[in-house]
């Protein structure tokens, strides 16, 4: 397992490329891989989670080829998997395993779903029920992976989903390409659409709005070209370094705007963050811009309610720039944040008490007060990649050096993130 150790600095400067967006991606390989024909992605991510979908998708027959920026996938059609010879594995990726569920579901042939020690502990009824209700069989121990899926006919089913996932979402929407008629998702809050989206592309009708999803079936797809836009997710950690050191700029082109992603711009610009938007335009139905952060004075914000979904993955650097926040920032409604890669309420606060900052962790949140100058500390990555990475922007502001324990996770959605952390150092 890899330490890193972060150093203090004074600003950072410079123009920062970030992956191809990582849920994009993955939905960019499963829908491609369904098509008939071959289908071109520009720009795909890196990330060791979409290389898990790669793998599965290996696996269950799919010849996927990649010559520098472009990949070329070959689908088989919706019905042209073959049966796989060992349970797939989604290695530490719930997007991997919850898409593919619902498409497996339907086959006509077993197969299991498998990943690494995190992902056996995430919670799986919230896709078992809704896929079970369309007619799937799946065993699986207290609703865990491994998952067992004997794959059958699917029905539609009109689905109210109690969580704002786009998981379970995009589960279920996979699920009803096989299904006759009119499938539909609604959800409490809006989750992130981009399969929804991306659907359109293949020559499938699907409809989406704030409320939710639904796709008609039976639908085939017909193979496309694609271009995926920077990660939001991981600019975020650039935007908040831009913001919070000194003499600060940073220049983040080509990223994803989508507006059930672009919860933290909205945040730190309630927060008082200069970040500007240049160059908006929209390539395959999917909005982007460039970015542009400086440094800023924070004021305390609070987060909660239907804006959660749009940062559920972003509120690690939150509560990173939170401590630098003149005042409380409250963050409430976010209980789903101790079901990801580990628990990051807990992961957060501990990370942060041991740094200094003023923090209480609540049952479905934390409160920050600021702010506080953080001191450099040995922080524990719990292997979650976005722990990681909030940690060692935390580091860049801390009076003293700063290890991240167990470092190597950031791979899982931003490979080279400390290379790109060095190119942009002004001393
Ligand atoms: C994702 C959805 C979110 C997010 C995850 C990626 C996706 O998870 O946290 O990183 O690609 O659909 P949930 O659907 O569980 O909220």
């Amino acid at each position: 397992m890899s330490e890193k150790t972060i150093y203090p600095i004074p600003s950072i400067q410079g123009t920062v490329s970030v992956p191809g967006d990582k849920s994009i991606s993955h939905r960019a390989l499963i829908l491609c891989s369904l098509a008939e024909g071959e289908s071109r992605i520009h720009g795909l991510s890196e990330a060791r989670d979409v290389e898990s979908t790669k793998k599965c998708l290996r696996a269950l027959g799919v010849d996927i080829k990649k010559r520098k920026e472009l990949t070329t996938v070959t689908g088989r059609g919706k019905y042209g998997y073959t049966e796989p010879k060992s349970p797939l594995n989604a290695g530490n990726s719930g997007t991997t395993m919850r898409l593919l569920a619902g498409i497996l579901a339907a086959q006509p042939f077993s197969s299991v779903l498998d990943g690494d020690a995190s992902l056996r502990k995430r919670p799986m009824r919230r896709i078992i029920d809704p896929l079970e209700q369309m007619g799937a069989q799946i065993e699986s121990e207290q609703h865990k992976a491994p998952l067992r899926i004997r794959g059958g006919a699917l029905h539609a089913i009109d689905y109210n989903s109690s969580i704002a996932s786009a998981q379970v979402k995009s589960c279920i929407i996979l699920a009803g390409l096989y299904a006759q008629g009119i499938t539909r998702v609604t959800e409490r809050s809006p989750s992130r659409d981009h399969t929804e989206r991306m659907l359109g592309l293949f020559g499938v009708k699907a409809q989406f709005s704030m409320a939710g999803a639904g796709v008609l079936g039976p639908a085939s797809l017909h193979a496309c070209e694609l271009d995926i836009p920077g990660d939001i997710s991981a600019a975020a950690f650039f935007l908040v370094a831009g913001c919070l050191l000194p003499d600060s700029f940073i220049t983040l082109p080509n990223v994803g705007v989508n507006l059930t992603r672009t919860g933290i711009l909205d945040a730190l610009a309630s927060m008082g963050a200069r970040i500007q938007q240049s160059n908006h335009r929209e390539v395959d139905n999917e909005p982007r811009a460039d970015l542009i952060a400086s440094t800023s004075s924070l004021n305390a914000t609070t987060l909660s309610g239907s804006m959660i979904p749009a940062i559920i993955d972003e509120l690690p650097i939150l509560a990173v720039a939170a401590t630098q926040a003149e005042g409380t920032t409250i963050v409430r409604d976010a209980e789903e944040l101790r079901v990801k890669e580990t628990d990051r309420l807990e992961g957060i606060c501990s990370n942060l008490k041991k740094m200094g900052a003023s923090v209480k962790e609540t049952k479905d949140g934390f409160q920050i007060t600021g702010p506080t100058p953080l001191k450099g500390a040995t922080l524990d990555s719990y292997g979650d990649h976005r722990i990681a990475m909030s940690f060692a922007i935390a580091g860049l502001l801390a009076d003293g050096e700063t290890v991240i324990q167990n470092s190597e996770c950031v791979d899982i959605s931003f490979p080279h993130f400390f290379e790109t952390l060095d190119s942009i150092r002004a001393d």
